[in-house]
């Protein structure tokens, strides 16, 4: 790339030759939105991004990417699924059965509005690593498809993807120059919070996990700020599937166990445990329990490396 500004300028300009409607899934990660603001700008009101609530992302995400795609004049629908997806999780523990049915559901749900909007194209996100370790060509920023990563291809859709040349330094350089807060965002699961709550991830577990990992975010967000610490490469919480005892007032008990996970990587390869200072430690410990004093009583830090672990828990 040679900057982000010709970048975008070349990238509009191509995509601008399209004739006909499309389509781009935004999750709210910096990868999709800022292929949704560059086809945005060289298509107007013939692209949609959809995005689809699952019911198991971070807390105020939805809002947030509601109010950028707003902002960026991207035109733009959020389709609350969170009940179809609750539904299809009861009783499910197995984390892989978790991912299967996550992708599926979506699939199913982002079929359906981009069958009601027309669309003949669909808008990908894909970064160079996602594809150049399969030894393919180089390759035009707008193709038949072969295979949509994940999208069925019964779809018929052909592919648009801008920033299949870039890696993911350059689009964070190229979301800073659209002037998008989600440049700095940390990696999130396609799955969710689902994979963040370990066995089966019910609508009241769900929530227990999104605000103990808002409260990790934004504790740590402050700590970075205040330079007591690097901000890690993903930093967020766990809800174990083990109740604990523990004193409430002077009453004995039994409550949710959280465990707080963050680590240093530069590839999500391999990774170190972050070494947080412990005030900050504190912090989140008992705002955690503060703020949800009748579910969770215990808090917990993960000291382990990947590998042997991995970083998410499932
Ligand atoms: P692990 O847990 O395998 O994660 O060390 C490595 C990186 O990948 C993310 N991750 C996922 N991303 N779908 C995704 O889109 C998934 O099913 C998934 N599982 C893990 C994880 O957050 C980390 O950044």
């Amino acid at each position: 790339m040679k900057d982000p500004e010709s970048f975008i300028e070349e990238k509009v300009e191509e995509i601008k030759k399209v004739e006909g409607k499309a389509v781009v899934g935004c999750s709210g990660g910096v990868d999709s939105t800022v292929s949704a603001v560059i086809a945005s700008e060289a298509l107007d009101d013939d692209l949609l991004a959809v995005y689809v609530d699952t019911g198991y992302m971070r807390k105020n995400e939805t809002e947030n990417i509601d109010s950028i795609l707003e902002e960026m004049g991207v035109n733009h629908v959020i389709i609350d699924a969170s009940e179809e997806f609750y539904e299809a999780m009861e009783g499910i523990i197995d984390p892989e059965k978790k991912r299967k049915i996550i992708g599926e559901k979506f699939i199913e749900v982002f079929e359906r509005e981009a069958e009601k909007f027309g669309a003949d194209y669909l808008v990908q996100g894909t970064i160079a690593p996602d594809w150049i370790e399969s030894g393919d060509e180089k390759r035009d920023t707008i193709k038949s498809h072969h295979n949509v990563g994940g999208l069925p291809e019964k779809m018929g859709l052909d592919l648009i993807e801008p920033l299949q040349d870039l890696y993911k330094n350059e689009v964070r350089e190229v979301a800073r120059e659209l002037g998008l807060s989600t440049a700095e965002k940390q990696p999130f699961p396609g799955p969710g919070l689902a994979i963040r709550v370990i066995g089966e991830a019910t609508p009241e577990k769900t929530e227990i996990v999104r605000e103990a990992c808002h409260i990790v975010e934004t504790e740590i967000d402050k700590a970075v700020e205040e330079g007591k610490m690097e901000r890690p490469w993903q930093y967020f919480a766990v809800l174990l599937p083990v109740k604990t005892v523990g004193v409430q007032g002077d009453k004995r008990a039994y409550g949710h166990t959280v465990a707080v996970r963050a680590v240093a990587s530069l590839d999500a390869m391999t990774a170190s445990f972050s070494k947080i200072p412990p005030d900050v430690m504190a912090r989140i410990s008992s705002k955690i329990t503060n703020e949800m004093k009748d579910r969770v009583n215990r808090v917990v830090y993960d000291i382990t490396d990947k590998p042997p672990g991995t970083i998410e828990w499932e």
